[in-house]
């Protein structure tokens, strides 16, 4: 069956040369010329994918965008090239906040035009469909836990995933679990309007491609699922684990099914949401910093995790900002514990905030600096652990 992709844009000139340009390539071609128009025929004929005109009068793309993802509620992605006439990072901004998953400046060559949709159409295809797509993934679960919170739990989590996924090519989606106050949204520079932990457990019939739709794609290559967006929806999604565990249970397995790594924030409450995210992982990493608190905190959680049965090894200590000077070094830490730490992250407090406060990671803005390189060998020695056979695509 023919793609079939929805144009909407008013200017004829452009309408033109798209439609000869898609049906040369064998792509099934319907005209939108106004935003209005646009979305009632996104929605009736359901087209696999759009090309959005930004500047259009009345309703403008932007407009037109927000009307489709409304409508989808979460449920259903139909992927969205905008077409925009600057290279306005502003603009780009708006329109990958309205709903679009890419854009394009006009004018631009037919190939680069193509390249983007099978780009976008790989993507957001069924895993079943996808060249390779049946091959297993490594399915792992890891879960990072805060000894108290602060201590750079959620900096750790979403660095080691862009590491995981940028460097080691791996399929990584990053759970938020901490459902009242889940940070990936600002850290990560996403709007309230995308889908949440909240769609995936009202789903009665939740499916992998039902899924997939789920998962918000962020540029620096992660897949996300996303905290409520509201404290209050947090409820929603305790209360639906209380009534049926399994619903968890079906999410994460989906998750480690589409995905090499699943990388959970969680928050430090010892509640059964965690406690059930305990039970699945695979491995738990305890975040903490060398300081008396945390000294006090992780052997009352080690203890938690004997008695709920967890051999040694699936529960890892992770120490932050490891060559701050709190006082407290390595080997002191290790020796009040009576264990070894297993893995260090260092201290940049620079790099992190601004890292943080610009909405841009740094492992994706600074990846060669000494912050990024100590969270990347940290990845790698989980992708190790799990994979030591596999040759990672790019060393
Ligand atoms: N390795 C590091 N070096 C310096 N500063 C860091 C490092 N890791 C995290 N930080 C800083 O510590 C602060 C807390 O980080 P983050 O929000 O990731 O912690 P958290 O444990 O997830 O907190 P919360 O309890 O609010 O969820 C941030 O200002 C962050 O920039
Ligand atoms: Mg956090």
């Amino acid at each position: 069956m023919a793609t079939k992709v929805l144009v909407v844009d008013d200017d004829l000139n452009i309408q033109r040369v798209l439609v000869f340009a898609l049906k040369q390539e064998g792509y099934e071609v319907t005209v939108a010329s106004d935003g209005a128009a646009g979305v009632q025929m996104a929605l009736e004929a359901r087209p696999d994918l759009i090309l959005m005109d930004m500047a259009m009068p009345k309703l403008d793309g932007y407009a037109a965008t927000q009307q489709i993802r409304a409508a989808e509620k979460g449920v259903g992605h139909i992927p969205i090239i905008m077409l925009t006439s600057e290279a306005d990072v502003g603009q780009r901004v708006r329109g990958l906040r309205a709903g679009a998953d890419d854009d394009i400046v006009k004018p631009f060559h037919p190939l680069e035009l193509m390249a983007r949709i099978k780009a976008l159409m790989a993507q957001s295809a069924p895993v079943s469909a996808k060249a390779g797509g049946e091959a297993p993934t490594i399915g792992k679960l890891c879960a990072f836990y805060p000894a108290k919170g602060g201590v750079g739990t959620t900096t750790i989590a979403i660095n080691t995933a862009i590491g995981l996924a940028r460097e080691l090519n791996r399929r990584t989606a990053l759970i938020d679990a901490n459902l009242q106050f889940g940070d990936l949204r600002v850290f990560l520079d996403l709007g309230l309007d995308t889908p949440s932990i909240v769609s995936a457990v009202s789903e009665p019939d939740l499916d992998l491609d039902l899924f997939r739709t789920m998962m918000v794609k962020h540029r620096s290559q992660i897949e996300l699922l996303l905290a409520p967006p509201t404290p209050a929806s947090a409820d929603l999604v305790v209360e639906r684990q209380r009534q049926a565990p399994t619903v968890i249970s079906n999410i994460l397995s989906l998750s480690r099914r589409l995905y090499d790594y699943t990388l959970v924030d969680m928050s430090q409450a010892i509640d059964d949401f965690n406690l059930q995210l305990f039970d699945e992982a695979d491995v738990i990493f305890v975040v903490m910093t060398a300081d008396l608190s945390c000294l006090k905190n992780v052997p009352l959680v080690l203890e938690t995790m004997v008695s709920l049965g967890y051999e040694q090894g699936k529960v890892q200590l992770v120490l932050n900002r490891s060559n701050a000077y709190t006082g407290i070094n390595v080997s002191n830490a290790e020796s009040a514990l009576g264990r070894k730490i297993d893995y260090q992250v260092i201290n940049e407090y620079r790099g992190a905030i601004s890292a943080l406060n610009s909405g841009e990671p740094f492992m994706s803005s600074r990846a060669d600096a000494p912050l990024s390189k100590s969270v990347l060998a940290f990845a790698r020695a989980i992708d190790k652990a799990f994979a030591p056979d596999a040759v990672p695509a790019r060393a």
